[in-house]
């Protein structure tokens, strides 16, 4: 009898882990950029470093595979490489859906919570409001949890900021703000963002409103940041706003200024619209909260004008991967840069290094790579500026190239025959991005997994994320260059699934 339970839990056991390998092999499915288990997803949200845990929350739709009623899903990681999912952490309630916002950590017991009490600011989104068209149905609330973003209690005097009849007001940002001892709401309001502020969380206070008349306003403004930066012993503080649509390769994406914040007011140094990424899938990108000195990035990894469509089952969306922010001046202008975090490196397997290696026409290196996967990494120097490309490809025949264009000095992803692509008309196309670097030597990091590049050229200069939904995995590597080009150095380095 005891023998026959022992067996019996065996089986079921390993039939368990069988099902979870199973689940996270489908087609397409991203092995180191997270991903829910099932259903729809969009935006990341609230963040948060808390006691050794990477919190990330998201707009989630437990029900289909297709935006519904939002609710925050909730996944946590050591390392924001490998990540588990968690319950959901925010359900719907008759104030309406939650949509996207941030969360804190309120070391000082400024609400009254507790402390260290992890605080989210969302915004409410109710849908009778919104067929009754009163242009007031957005507003910003608040919850708090004592259990590591395990339960939460929504605050009683919900919302804190009502809607003074904005159509789009959403998407709080908040960050503490030690020079005035000040709690700081960075607040998307249709074509501008609107700073608020507030001792306690409970309380706002309207401070200033930015950009009415600058950056990029081809869409509604959504999901800002505000954060500063030091660089070279100077404070300056980003400014990122989302946009939706009106990104450089359509669609959305997220611009961001940089300039000074004085606890009231932004000013932004420079008229030129900058965006953060010029691929056509990292939206919604905000930073981790209570993350020190370090600025660390993570997008939605895909974009309105498909997001519905795209070919995954039985989940939609995946993130980026995290990315670390800095800043660097090109001439006279300023630019924040971003690259992979450090913590990605837990993922290099073997792999492979080149000196000195002159490309004419092609150079393939599908056998040393011996990657059946098609996940890697490649960082590659370059002696000289000339054209060259990375052709990722299968024996499906599907090609996914990653360029550089010296004519046009860009930097471009050609997804046009990289698998399935009929889903939506604008889906196959090709990506540009500028070269702001003006080095001669051109440094470039490739990240593949699956169903998804991302371009760091110039140490994060210009940066390209973009999807695809190749039939096979992507297990062939050439790189191409008529013109000829002198590579200084090649590193390749197989990268491992990041899936537990
Ligand atoms: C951005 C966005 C947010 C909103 C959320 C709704 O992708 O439209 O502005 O809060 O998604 O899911």
């Amino acid at each position: 009898m005891k023998k026959i339970t022992i067996i019996l839990f065996y089986i079921s056991a390993l039939t368990a882990i069988q099902v979870m390998a199973q689940e996270f092999k489908e087609k397409y499915r991203p092995q180191f950029h997270f991903t829910p288990k099932a259903n729809w997803m969009n935006d990341p949200n609230g963040m948060v470093f808390h006691n050794g845990t990477y919190h990330l929350f998201y707009q989630y739709y437990p029900h289909d595979k297709i935006w519904g009623p939002m609710h925050w899903g909730h996944a946590t990681s050591k390392d924001m490489v490998s990540w588990k999912e968690q319950p959901i952490a925010l359900y719907p309630d008759s104030l309406g859906y939650i949509f996207s916002g941030s969360a804190v950590v309120d070391k000082n017991n400024t609400a009254g919570f507790g402390k260290d009490a992890l605080v989210a600011i969302f915004t409410h989104h109710d849908p009778v409001q919104e067929k009754q068209k009163t242009g007031k149905h957005e507003s910003q609330s608040i919850a708090y949890s004592l259990d590591e973003g395990k339960t939460w209690t929504k605050y009683k005097g919900n919302p804190v900021v009502k809607n003074p009849g904005i159509s789009d007001f959403r998407d709080p940002k908040v960050r503490w703000f030690e020079p005035q001892k000040k709690w700081i709401m960075t607040l998307a309001t249709k074509d501008r963002i609107t700073f608020y502020s507030s001792p306690d969380l409970k309380t706002w206070t309207r401070e200033s409103d930015f950009g009415a008349n600058e950056g990029g306003h081809g869409g509604v403004w959504e999901c800002p940041d505000l954060f500063p930066i030091m660089h070279e012993g100077k404070e300056t503080w980003v400014l990122i706003v989302n946009i939706n649509p009106g990104g450089p390769n359509k669609g959305s994406a997220g611009q961001y200024f940089l300039g000074n914040f004085d606890g009231k007011t932004f000013t932004s140094n420079s008229k030129e619209t900058k965006w953060l990424d010029f691929g056509a899938d990292n939206y919604a990108a905000v930073t981790f909260s209570n993350t020190g000195s370090r600025n660390i990035l993570m997008g939605w990894m895909s974009n309105w004008q498909y997001a519905n469509q795209v070919p995954t089952d039985p989940w939609r969306s995946a993130n980026t991967i995290a990315r670390e922010l800095g800043l660097k001046t090109v001439g006279k202008e300023l630019y924040l840069t971003s690259v992979p975090v450090k913590e990605l490196d837990a993922l290099n397997a073997a792999g492979f290094s080149m000196k000195h290696v002159r490309v004419k026409d092609q150079l393939d290196l599908t056998e040393k790579a011996k990657n059946k996967t098609g996940l890697f990494r490649l960082d590659l120097s370059t002696e000289n500026t000339a054209d060259f490309s990375v052709l990722l490809a299968n024996e499906a025949g599907n090609e996914l190239i990653v360029g550089y264009d010296k004519a046009a000095n860009q930097y471009y992803i050609d997804r046009s025959k990289s698998g399935k692509t009929d889903f939506e008309k604008g889906f196959g196309e090709r990506h540009k991005a500028p070269r702001f670097a003006t080095e001669e030597k051109i440094s470039f990091t490739l990240i593949a997994d699956v169903a998804s590049v991302e371009l760091f050229a110039d140490n994060g200069l210009t940066v390209m994320t973009d999807i695809f939904f190749p039939e096979s995995e992507m297990s062939k590597l050439y790189i191409k260059s008529a013109s000829g080009i002198a590579l200084d150095n090649l590193k390749y380095t197989v990268l491992k699934s990041a899936v537990k």
